[in-house]
């Protein structure tokens, strides 16, 4: 429960002639900050009060004399003002922290999700293809609302869908067999594939009977020809050994790697009863779904060579995926320029008679570009995430070397601060704006970006490292009237919307509003740091100080996991 919360259950408490909606829908927040936290007007309960604002005013006032919450309250014309007492506002706050603690559950977290099961699709790389900056975004948004969703209580399953199946199979199996060198595969991997491919649509440029060997080599794949499937699994085999690299320095897991490939035949049944609820057509030979009803192009179903396409596969991999998980929601992570491909096939089924077509919720994103290609490595034209990570990882080296020669664990240190710093700054905006990459940016160690709240976190934990602080001790003591400064308030009060954050980027899926609120916590806190003595201050205060200390720390923790960046203890 948050304050304003108990406020208002103290309120109709204290209140009884008033029905507690009254009260709820009542309070306004004053612009003017003098005025107090709350204001409760009373014009609108003359006329069943029988009785002028301004006395109501006074007789709801009469009734808080002597309560603790209240600093102040005060009849300003019609208008009740209350402002609430800062001692008590620390009291509160903490007081909620430790007992989310004391009954084991982390602040903030919830069980409002408690049995029901939400399905995430997001990475979902392509096979043989390269794994560039592109995928970042879907890889760092789809974990971190998997981790906003665990901490809410809801059960979920991470799908990294594979794009493993096509034509372009066929074009590699072809390429692999003209060209294919194994020690190259062993030094390389995908990118050593990806150059098949390059090569393959080069070579097929000036003899275009290789396109023809590519198309059979796909059908016969199509029929179960084990050469070429055995070529094609270890192209999956590759390209997934390859990724991991990647996912563990991003700290990402997946339940399942279940791709397309899993579904090309697995759709009969879907085109049955789309025949049978008579939403099959023909279009020159292909069978598609007409969406002019919705002002969309037709779905298409089926090529004039009876294969399935990728929204066929999506279609039945999504009835699979309820048969199986029977989801609360089934989430799809990808770039905007997907929106119609997902408005058309969530109609599809729709159309179906599904009413879980409402669960399904495409959360697109918005583009990343790179300010100065020139700083990045390149390798071809593309930008490889290995590289880009590997490089943020050496830059952020460089800048320690330089602050904190002898830091411990100095390589460990740099990963998880050089990441984090390309995780937080891909969410510090919301999903769909467009992200430019600037290395001065993203590694500035003053700005908002993840070093700085790492910083701030290391150096709350050192404070508390040095003060040799013993939490259970230091309750007892602490004097919460120490924490009624502006600086210590402030930092209650973000403390105290933590929770709210956390549902807000929920229900929008926005992991921004936890980085940014993370990015306002550190500040607050380095003021708070700056305008009071915590170590050389007299007991109670320091062990009130520490206390709040403490719990920034924790709090700071726990945004940043949900955003997937770790925080060092030192760094
Ligand atoms: N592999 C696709 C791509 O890279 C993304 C797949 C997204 N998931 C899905 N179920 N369609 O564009």
């Amino acid at each position: 429960m948050n304050s304003k919360a108990y406020m208002i259950e103290e309120l109709s408490r204290l209140w009884p002639e008033l029905e507690k909606t009254q009260i709820e829908t009542g309070l306004e927040i004053p612009k003017d900050k003098k005025m107090g936290d709350f204001a409760f007007p009373c014009f609108r309960l003359a006329k069943t009060m029988r009785k002028a604002p301004n006395m109501i005013a006074q007789e709801l006032k009469n009734k808080l004399e002597g309560e603790t919450i209240f600093e102040k309250v005060e009849v300003v014309g019609p208008y009740l003002n209350m402002t609430i007492d800062k001692k008590w506002l620390a009291g509160f706050v903490l007081s909620q922290f430790d007992e989310a603690e004391k009954e084991g559950k982390a602040y903030g977290s919830s069980d409002e999700g408690n049995g029901k099961t939400v399905v995430l699709d997001y990475s979902s790389i392509n096979v043989a293809k390269p794994f560039h900056i592109g995928h970042l975004r879907t890889t760092v948004i789809g974990n971190s609302l998997t981790r906003i969703h665990q901490f809410l209580g809801y059960n979920t399953f991470s799908i990294n869908y594979l794009g493993d199946w096509g034509t372009q199979f066929g074009k590699m199996v072809v390429a692999y067999r003209k060209w294919g060198d194994e020690e190259m595969v062993k030094k390389d991997g995908i990118r050593y594939l990806v150059s098949l491919y390059v090569r393959f649509h080069q070579e097929a440029e000036k003899d275009p009977s290789l396109d023809d060997e590519a198309r059979a080599a796909f059908t016969s794949m199509e029929h179960g020809d084990e050469e070429a499937l055995s070529l094609w699994k270890y192209f999956i085999e590759i390209s997934l050994k390859d990724v991991q690299k990647v996912y563990r320095v991003l700290d990402v897991k997946f339940d399942s790697y279940q791709g397309e490939s899993y579904f090309w035949d697995k759709t009969d049944e879907l085109i049955a009863q789309l025949q049978e609820k008579g939403l099959l057509q023909d279009s020159e030979g292909a069978k598609i779904v007409d969406l002019s009803d919705y002002n969309m192009p037709p779905c298409l179903i089926l090529k004039k060579d009876g294969s399935t396409l990728y929204a066929t596969r999506d279609i039945a991999s999504a009835m699979y995926r309820k048969k199986t998980f029977d989801f609360y929601k089934n989430l799809y992570i990808t770039g905007l320029e997907q929106n119609l491909h997902f408005d058309q096939w969530f109609r599809v089924v729709d159309m179906m008679g599904y009413d879980w077509a409402k669960d399904l919720v495409h959360i697109p994103y918005g583009l990343i570009t790179l300010k100065d290609g020139k700083l990045s490595t390149r390798s071809g034209n593309v930008i490889w995430l290995e590289d880009l990570l590997n490089e943020a990882i050496a830059k952020t080296k460089a800048i320690m070397q330089e602050k904190n020669p002898n830091l411990e664990n100095m390589d460990k240190v740099a990963e998880e601060v050089g990441v984090g710093a390309v995780v937080f700054h891909d969410l510090f905006n919301n999903r769909i704006k467009e992200v430019t990459f600037d290395w001065d940016e993203v590694l500035n160690f003053d700005g908002e970006t993840g070093p700085y709240v790492q910083y701030t976190y290391a150096r709350a934990s050192s404070v508390l490292a040095k003060a040799g602080w013993n939490k259970e001790e230091l309750h007892e003591n602490a004097d919460m009237s120490c924490l009624t400064d502006e600086y210590s308030q402030e930092v209650l009060k973000l403390i105290e919307s933590f929770p709210g954050k956390v549902k807000e980027a929920l229900s929008k899926y926005e992991p921004y509003i936890i980085t940014r609120y993370t990015v306002a916590l550190a500040t607050a806190y380095n003021r708070f740091y700056h305008e009071n003595a915590i170590l050389s201050a007299e007991d109670k205060v320091r062990d009130a100080r520490l206390k709040l200390t403490d719990v920034t720390t924790k709090v700071l923790k726990q945004g940043l996991y949900l955003i997937g960046v770790h925080a060092p203890e030192q760094m």
